[in-house]
């Protein structure tokens, strides 16, 4: 008897996402020093609660955890080879510029467009320590850098216009008075 096909299946712990204005989303994240079989089952819990959620990108700090430790998978679920696991990631180079709409699932409905590099360079490291780099532009450079942003306690609404950050946040304010955030 096989077991294969039940551990493809095995489910991992759903994590409840984080919201704004959570004080743990505009902390900066603690780097990893330890890389363990609890990093590894983190990082499987990630990518399930991110899927979960309808996402394609999940920072740590998004379930109250507080370590430099982000999923992406652009494709969702598409393409197997699309799943990244960037662990104390860096920015190496960032190249041209793009104005496209983003959202959060922190920020649950917002939508706007962030001024952005068009392709950047990430060094980072997977769940097992290993060092690697990737190269992403369009939606991959999109989603590492705004991961990166949450690693460092930065929501995409921190860098859109006063005016148009200050209409969210009152946009936000109502719908908690309604109960509806
Ligand atoms: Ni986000």
């Amino acid at each position: 008897m096989s077991d294969k096909g039940k551990a493809a299946v095995a489910a991992h712990k759903i994590h409840a996402i984080v919201k704004y204005p959570d004080p743990v989303l505009s902390r900066p994240a603690e780097k990893v020093t330890e890389f363990n079989a609890d990093l590894v089952e983190l990082v499987a819990e990630m990518f399930e609660s991110m899927y979960a959620a309808q996402g394609i990108g999940l920072a740590a700090p998004q379930i109250g955890i507080s370590k430099q430790i982000t999923v992406i998978d652009v494709s969702f679920k598409e393409r197997p080879e699309d799943k990244l696991v960037l662990i104390n990631p860096e920015i190496s180079e960032r190249k041209g510029k793009q104005f496209e709409e983003e959202g959060c699932l922190s920020l649950p409905d917002i939508r706007e467009k962030v001024h952005r590099a068009a392709a950047v360079t990430v060094r980072a490291q997977d769940e097992f320590g290993e060092f690697f780099e990737v190269d992403g532009d369009e939606l991959l450079a999109r989603a590492l850098q705004h991961e990166i942003d949450h690693l460092h306690g930065v929501l995409f609404i921190d860098r859109l216009s006063r005016l148009k950050r200050d209409l969210i946040y009152r946009r936000i304010r109502k719908l908690q008075k309604n109960g509806e955030w």
